[in-house]
């Protein structure tokens, strides 16, 4: 880099001396564009439940969906992402409600498409944690969890969702080459203009914590998931498994959690020429919050910490703050 002049010639203050002048100079900004907005659903009727890990999140019954989607057009949120709170009952050790067309985020997907046609986007997890009663994202046998008998489910859980109307199919699973077989399952199935968006960099982290509490996935989990989810030590790994899964179809990767990994979604950007997308996962969210509300920290941070997604080359940020932001960023 160039630098022409010194101090006190050379005075980096003057572009900063007032609201006008900084505004100027702004590399990146927040838009109510660059949300994505996650949706917890539960069983039952006229339900709208807090989730104590996660302040100011709740879970909605198929029918209140409504209530908050709503708020989201009303705000312009480009799309949501689906999850379902499963009843204990209907989960085994193979996930097989997550091939139930009337599951709940195959109803969700219906209602949504019913109601506001296409007026928002729908993101859906594929993966079979919220399904499984040892709460792995895939089939577990002897202590591991089994990788191509795994795919075949996601393919067949992926084509479910697309039929049902989901926009986005977004495997979350971190098994091996799934996305290319999702991708042919899709084509092969008249569902061409179906996006994926893959958690490509998917890392196993200790802040996924109040989701798997929102999910109710969080007692049952047996052991942890670094057998398939990345080590947080490597940043390398992240760029192999970016370039497999866009040679393998991937429209938009996904990088998780967030910001710890700033890092990653900058070499990402660096490297390949696709949207980047970061997730500001459940335990981000619950710090930054409670922190909020404790008085420790201004609500400024929700905003600064949002835009550093986007200076490290982030397109879209999932975020449980989308709905209590959008109003401030309209
Ligand atoms: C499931 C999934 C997880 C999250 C999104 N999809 C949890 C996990 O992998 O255990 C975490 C999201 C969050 O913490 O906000 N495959």
């Amino acid at each position: 880099m160039i630098i022409t002049g010194k101090y006190p010639n050379l005075r980096l203050r003057r572009n900063r001396k007032n609201d006008w002048a900084r505004r100027l100079v702004q590399e990146n900004s927040l838009s109510v564009n660059d949300l994505i907005l996650p949706i917890f659903v539960i069983d039952g009727k006229n339900k709208k439940e807090s989730i104590k890990t996660m302040p100011g999140v709740y879970r909605y019954s198929v029918d209140k969906i409504p209530t908050i989607l709503d708020k989201a057009i009303k705000y312009k949120i480009p799309m949501v992402a689906l999850f379902p709170y499963t009843n204990k009952k209907l989960k085994d050790s193979l996930g097989f409600e997550a091939l139930n067309e009337n599951n709940l985020v195959c109803r969700s997907i219906r209602l949504i498409k019913k109601k506001y046609k296409n007026k928002i986007g729908i993101m859906c997890d594929v993966a079979l944690d919220p399904y499984t009663s040892h709460g792995h994202d895939g089939i577990l046998q002897n202590g591991k969890v089994l990788n191509d008998e795994t795919v075949e489910i996601l393919v067949k859980q992926s084509l479910l969702q697309a039929e049902m109307g989901c926009d986005v199919i977004a495997p979350s699973d971190m098994m091996d080459g799934r996305v290319g077989k999702i991708r042919k399952a899709l084509d092969k199935n008249n569902f061409k203009d179906i996006q994926i968006l893959s958690y490509a960099a998917k890392y196993a982290s200790g802040f996924y914590g109040p989701f798997r509490d929102a999910v109710g996935s969080k007692k049952s989990l047996k052991g942890d998931k670094k057998t398939y989810q990345m080590d947080y030590s490597n940043s390398q790994e992240a760029l192999r498994e970016i370039k497999l899964d866009i040679i393998e179809g991937a429209d938009i990767v996904m990088v998780k959690p967030g910001m710890p990994y700033l890092d990653i979604i900058k070499s990402i950007k660096e490297n390949f020429k696709i949207p980047v997308f970061a997730y500001q996962v459940s335990g981000e969210y619950s710090l930054i919050k409670n922190a909020i509300d404790k008085k420790i920290i201004n609500k400024n941070c929700i905003i600064e910490s949002l835009t550093g997604f986007k200076r490290a080359g982030a397109t879209a940020v999932v975020t449980y703050f989308a709905d209590q932001i959008a109003k401030y960023l309209k």
